[in-house]
C-alpha cells in the first residue's frame, strides 16, 4: 500500500498547520462531485476505476492480443496526455512483446525518421491517439506512418490501424469511421492528462504485456481508500502540504525518484500538475530529477541555490532486482566496508542521506513510498496523483481541468504556417 511520509516537512509545515487545512481540502475535494464547480464537465476520471466500460475494456484486451500476435512493432502516435501515461508505464514495465515506439510527440524530423526506419520491412501496427483528433504534431506523424503502412500492406492496412479518440467529434473519428478502423473512446468527461486509465493508456500498456486488469484494480483500490474525508487521507496530507509550502514562497516542486525507469513517470507528473495548476498567474512549477544521477548535476542547486524548492520523492523499496557488492582481495578502491551488502542498501542510505541533507539545506520533502512496483501499485500511484492534482487545483483556486494557455503557441505557429 502506498504511504506518504511527512517527517521531512518540519519545521516548514507542522502537524497543526496540516490539520488546520482540513476544511479547505474538504471543500476542494467535494468540488470534484459538484456539477456547478469549475471544470465539472471533466471529472469523469474520478469514478473511472470502478465505473469503467467493461465491454470497451474487453475490446482493448482483444486488440492488444491481436497486435501481440501479428506485430513486431506497435507505433503509438500521440502527444501530451495522449502518450505520457502509457510511455511512463512502459518504461517501468518494458514490453515483453512487440517493440513499442512513440511518435507525434515532437516535430523532430530526426526522431520521426528514426521510427520510420525501425518499422521498415517489419510486421507492425499503428495506434493513433488524439482526443481532439486534430493536434498538429500527431496528425502529421499519423499521415506519414499511415502512408507507409498502406504502401506495405495495401488494403490490409486498415486492419492494423487502431484509433483512440472522441466518440463523436473530430477529424480522426471521421477518418476512423470512413476507413473502418477499430476505434476506442476517450470519454467526454476525461481530459487528456487524466486519461491514462482509458484506452489511451490501456491499449499500449496491454500490448506491452502488463496486466491492465491489475492496473485498474489498483486504481479502484486507491479510489476507495483515498475517498476518506479526513486528514488521515494521504491525498489530503499531500494537497495540504504542497499548498502550505506554496503559500510560504516555495515555487518549484521537484519530483524525484531513484530509478531511471521512473523518469517518464516524472514527465507524466509534470504535465498533470503543470497543465492543471499553472494558470491565472499561480501554481508550483513542476520539475523532475533522477537521483542519484542528478545529485551530480542539479544537486548543488538543490542544496545551496535559491530557496524555492520542495521535493516530492517517489521511493520504491523492492524494485524486483538486487546486486550484492563483491569482496575484493586488494580493496584498492576502499569499498570492502560495503562488501556483501546489496546495492539497494546503498541506494536506501543515499535516499535517507539526501533527504537529511536537503532538509538541512532548507528543502522540505514529501515521500510517496511503495513496498514494490507492480501493475496494481502503478494503478494506485496514477490515481493518487490524479486525485491529489484535482483537489489541489481547487485549493489553489483555479479550474484544474482546462488548459487555455496551451492554445497560445498554436495560434502563433498557425499564423506563421499560413493555415487556411
Ligand atoms: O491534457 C491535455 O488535454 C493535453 O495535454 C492533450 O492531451 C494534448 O494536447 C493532446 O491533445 P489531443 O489528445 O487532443 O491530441
Amino acid at each position: 500500500m502506498l504511504k506518504l511520509e511527512l517527517d521531512k516537512l518540519s519545521p516548514d509545515v507542522t502537524q497543526a498547520q496540516l490539520s488546520a487545512m482540513a476544511g479547505e481540502v474538504a471543500a476542494a475535494h467535494q468540488k470534484l462531485y459538484d456539477p456547478s464547480a469549475p471544470g465539472a464537465d471533466f471529472t469523469g476520471w474520478v469514478r473511472l476505476p470502478q465505473g469503467y466500460d467493461r465491454q470497451e475494456f474487453a475490446r482493448i484486451q482483444q486488440a492488444a492480443a491481436q497486435i501481440r500476435a501479428d506485430s513486431d512493432v506497435l507505433v503509438v502516435v500521440g502527444i501530451g496526455g495522449s502518450y505520457l501515461g502509457a510511455r511512463a508505464a512502459l518504461e517501468i514495465f518494458p514490453s515483453d512483446g512487440p517493440e513499442i515506439c512513440f511518435v507525434g510527440c515532437s516535430l523532430s524530423p530526426n526522431e520521426t525518421q528514426r521510427v520510420l526506419d525501425r518499422v521498415q520491412d517489419r510486421r507492425w501496427s499503428l495506434n493513433v491517439i488524439s482526443k481532439s483528433g486534430g493536434t498538429t504534431e500527431p496528425a502529421i506523424a499519423f499521415r506519414l506512418f499511415r502512408q507507409l503502412l498502406e504502401r506495405q500492406y495495401g488494403s490490409q492496412a486498415n486492419r492494423r490501424i487502431y484509433a483512440t479518440t472522441d466518440q463523436a467529434r473530430g477529424a480522426l473519428k471521421a477518418l476512423a469511421d470512413h476507413n473502418g478502423w477499430q476505434s476506442f473512446v476517450i470519454p467526454d468527461a476525461v481530459g487528456g492528462r487524466f486519461s491514462v486509465l482509458t484506452a489511451v493508456g490501456l491499449l499500449p500498456i496491454a500490448v506491452g504485456g502488463t496486466d491492465i486488469a491489475q492496473l485498474m484494480a489498483g486504481a479502484a483500490q486507491a479510489m476507495a481508500d483515498f475517498d476518506r474525508r479526513d486528514m488521515d487521507n494521504p491525498v489530503w496530507q499531500y494537497v495540504a502540504a504542497r499548498n502550505l509550502l506554496y503559500r510560504q514562497g516555495k515555487r518549484v516542486e521537484l519530483f524525484c525518484s531513484y530509478e531511471p525507469a521512473y523518469a517518464c513517470f516524472g514527465e507524466w507528473l509534470k504535465q498533470l500538475f503543470g497543465e492543471s495548476e499553472g494558470k491565472d498567474g499561480k501554481g508550483l512549477f513542476p520539475a523532475s530529477a533522477q537521483f542519484t544521477t542528478d545529485l551530480h548535476s542539479l544537486g548543488q542547486y538543490i542544496q545551496d541555490g535559491e530557496r524555492l524548492l520542495l521535493e516530492t520523492v517517489l521511493y520504491v523499496d523492492d524494485t524486483g532486482c538486487d546486486l550484492p557488492i563483491p569482496h575484493s582481495e586488494d580493496d584498492g578502491d576502499n569499498l570492502n566496508y560495503l562488501a556483501g551488502k546489496p546495492l539497494s542498501f546503498v541506494r536506501e542510505m543515499a535516499f535517507q542521506g539526501t533527504l537529511n541533507a536537503h532538509r538541512e539545506g532548507g528543502v522540505p520533502a514529501l515521500v510517496v513510498r511503495l513496498p514494490r512496483m507492480d501493475a496494481h501499485a502503478l494503478g494506485q500511484l496514477f490515481y493518487f496523483f490524479e486525485l491529489s492534482c484535482g483537489i489541489s487545483g481547487h485549493v489553489l483556486g483555479v479550474n484544474p481541468f482546462n488548459q487555455p494557455g496551451v492554445e497560445a503557441y498554436k495560434k502563433k505557429m498557425f499564423a506563421l504556417l499560413g493555415r487556411p
